[in-house]
């Protein structure tokens, strides 16, 4: 770490805008674009003893974030950014245990302030950060309550963009309500949840919202596609309407902090037998399998 700043304050490291620092010293630019119009995108990705869980899907998704946008990264950045998250984790010392890797990647700063893009030459504001992550088995193994709300988000959620507000009111309302999570609802059908997808079982068949502009296809997601292959579980792509919801015999839901995560009781009214279903119990053990969890 050549250029990391010998003044840091405190124990937990960043990389922001060229540098590493402490997290007191990292401060954004009033002009930065993505402070002011959630001009970027940003990406989560696990750490399980040290090793990147996905790595390469994540990276692909932040190439296709920065490719729709309209961001350039110069490859070098790029290729400097899979040796900064590796860094980080060693400087934290977060290689044993679980952690969370925060790669946020932005417009850039310009002034005067301008709803165009500033010039294409204008380099791209990245911040990486890593953190201590403790999932929680319990709830996991439990089951946990979740609420439906409306899905008020826009027609390009499978970015994965810094623009979260609708989720965070929506993650919000569930918290105010005692809940793990909010499920939305766009015109009668499921899409995800407000930071994570969501599947449903009926009859043995897994079913969750089709790949689309109105939900971001999860890493999870994707790994739950092979666990169910693997497993002989048929999964089916096909939106599910708010209505079926309670007679569903299972629902779960997937993401990079969320694990595979059972939603016994939707709205307070308990689903199925109020335990998790035998589908959900399979996804687990193959997600840990895959994450090299014991
Ligand atoms: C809206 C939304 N859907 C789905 C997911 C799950 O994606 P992943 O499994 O890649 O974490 C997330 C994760 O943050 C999310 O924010």
């Amino acid at each position: 770490m050549s250029d990391s700043d010998s003044s840091r304050s405190d124990s937990t490291v960043v990389y922001f805008a060229g540098r590493f620092k402490s997290r007191e010293e990292a401060c954004v630019s009033i002009d930065d674009r993505g402070f002011l119009f959630g001009d970027g995108i940003y990406e989560v990705i696990r750490v399980v003893e040290g090793r990147l869980f996905r790595r390469n899907a994540h990276l692909a998704r932040v190439d296709k974030g920065l490719q729709d946008l309209g961001i350039r990264l110069a490859d070098r950045e790029r290729i400097r950014i899979q040796d900064i998250l590796d860094d980080l984790i060693r400087e934290n010392r977060l290689e044993s245990g679980q952690a969370t890797l925060y790669l946020q990647i932005t417009r850039g700063t310009s002034h005067p302030r301008k709803h165009f893009h500033p010039p294409p030459d204008t380099p791209p504001t990245i911040l990486i950060s890593a953190t201590p992550f403790k999932p929680n088995y319990d709830l996991q193994k439990n089951g946990a309550n979740a609420i439906t709300v409306p899905d008020l988000r826009w027609a390009r959620c499978d970015l994965k963009t810094v623009n979260l507000l609708p989720n965070t009111m929506a993650a919000q309302q569930a918290k105010e309500r005692g809940a793990f999570g909010a499920i939305m609802v766009r015109n009668g059908v499921i899409t995800e949840g407000s930071n994570n997808n969501v599947f449903v079982v009926m009859d043995g068949t897994l079913y969750t919202h089709p790949d689309s502009p109105h939900i971001l296809s999860g890493i999870t997601r994707e790994v739950v596609f092979e666990i169910a292959d693997e497993a002989g579980i048929p999964v089916e792509q096909e939106p599910v309407p708010e209505k079926v919801l309670p007679d569903v015999d299972e629902i779960i839901m997937t993401g990079t902090t969320t694990d595979i995560q059972p939603i016994t009781r939707l709205n307070d009214r308990v689903i199925a037998n109020g335990h998790p279903g035998t589908i959900v119990k399979v996804l687990q053990t193959g997600l840990k399998q895959k994450m090299g969890i014991r």
